[in-house]
């Protein structure tokens, strides 16, 4: 939406590189979070006019030390299972319920029950569970997930509409999904959607407000409109990042055109992507029939994203920033698959040895939540930093 997004400056990591290469040094694969940029991105959002409310997807990233900032910065949470919901409230007690969605898909009765029993803000996905459970929503304010339609993304197993993901009601069978509410003895006080994860054209969270705007319309009950998160982070350091002015702007003239519904936004990746990074040792270095293989303690078990979306991280090796490229190589696990690649064609320092640290960039979102013990190798650890 015109002028170009304002470049980031340098990374928190180069200006404390020295820090970063101490916490590697007490063990790798290691997860480090610098808390101060957390905080940076919570006032973003927060300084948002159009906003009412926020909501952390705790998805990304549930560190308690995340929670606690995020919590301090006003933000409330987004929890899409009970476990979710049991770890936010271990981590912050006294919070307030209100100041907590449950959003989950496809999940057993049993976790709406623990929802609704605790006062959190409930959606539901399709008519199931007021067809089948109508006692637990008896007099109970509900928020329902719509599926617009479309879907968006940066990977095909990201986009949550359309007819192909198994999330949301689908916009022509509100009819019947009302019908069961009334049923059951429950009202629509809200519309929720998120079509996906990574976006960068704000222009999908105008049509998404102004699908559910135009429901609302039609149900009569709906006092605010969640449009989900999805907003996109530069992994690459020469792309745009996210133009947050345009999201703001968007957000505003759909607020600005249908002032009676509160705009609600559940934001994950934005708030920690760029505040995490994986340390890793280098294990060996290979050359086999010319491809070179820079091996690392930890690969698609640590952080999965490369395996799974082909998802792009910048690697460097923090101890040679200054040494001269070496050839192409690719940055491979530990792990017995032959997708256990964390980085492809890198040019790395050609000095790269045994026991360098490489630091894999912008994995605070979706990194150590999604690691996993496979090979039954250890988990990684984490630390956090702060001013
Ligand atoms: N709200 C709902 C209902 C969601 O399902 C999600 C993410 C969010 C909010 C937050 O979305 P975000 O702002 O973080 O894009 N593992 C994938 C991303 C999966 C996102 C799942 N849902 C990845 O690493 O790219």
């Amino acid at each position: 939406l015109g002028l170009p997004a304002q470049p980031r400056p340098p990374s928190w990591w180069r200006r404390r590189r020295r820090e970063v290469l101490e916490a590697a040094a007490r063990g790798t694969p290691l997860y480090l979070y610098h808390l101060p940029t957390v905080r940076e991105r919570a006032r973003e959002l927060m300084a948002l006019p159009a906003v009412d409310r926020r909501f952390y997807a705790l998805k990304a990233n549930p560190h308690p030390a995340v929670l606690r900032t995020l919590e301090a910065e006003g933000f409330g949470f987004e929890c899409v299972s009970a476990g979710e919901l049991a770890h936010l409230f271990a981590v912050l007690p006294g919070l307030a319920p209100d100041r907590v969605l449950f959003t989950p898909s496809f999940a057993p009765r049993g976790e709406y029950e623990a929802a609704l029993a605790r006062g959190v803000h409930v959606t539901v996905d399709s008519a199931y569970p007021l067809r089948h459970w109508p006692h637990l929503f008896r007099g109970r304010d509900l928020v329902l997930r719509v599926d617009p339609g479309f879907g968006q993304g940066h990977h095909e197993k990201v986009r949550t509409g359309g007819r192909a993901a198994k999330f949301g009601l689908a916009a022509d069978e509100l009819g019947e999904f009302l019908q069961a509410a009334r049923a059951a003895g429950a009202r629509v006080v809200g519309l929720h959607a998120h079509i996906g994860s990574g976006i960068h054209d704000p222009g999908h969270w105008r049509a998404v407000h102004a699908r559910l705007a135009g429901l609302a319309d039609g149900i009569g009950t709906v006092a605010f409109i969640d449009v989900g998160g999805g907003l996109g982070v530069a992994y690459d350091p020469e792309a745009d990042p996210f133009d947050l002015e345009a999201y703001g702007r968007v957000l505003a003239e759909a607020r600005a055109a249908w002032p009676q519904y509160a705009l609600w936004i559940e934001p994950g990746r934005y708030l920690v992507a760029e505040a995490g990074v994986l340390l890793l040792s280098v294990t060996q270095v290979v050359a086999k029939q010319g491809l070179r293989r820079v091996g690392a303690d930890a690969g698609m078990n640590a952080l999965l994203r490369p395996a799974l979306y082909d998802a792009w991280h910048e690697v460097v090796n923090l101890g040679r920033m200054d040494e001269a490229e070496g050839p192409p190589a690719d940055v491979v696990g530990p792990i017995c698959e032959t997708g256990d690649v964390l980085a492809r064609g890198r040019r790395l320092p050609a000095g790269t040895a045994e026991g360098d640290v490489l630091l894999v960039d912008h994995a605070g979102a979706y990194g150590a939540v999604m690691a996993n013990r496979y090979n039954l190798r250890e988990l990684p650890r984490e630390e956090v930093l702060d001013d």
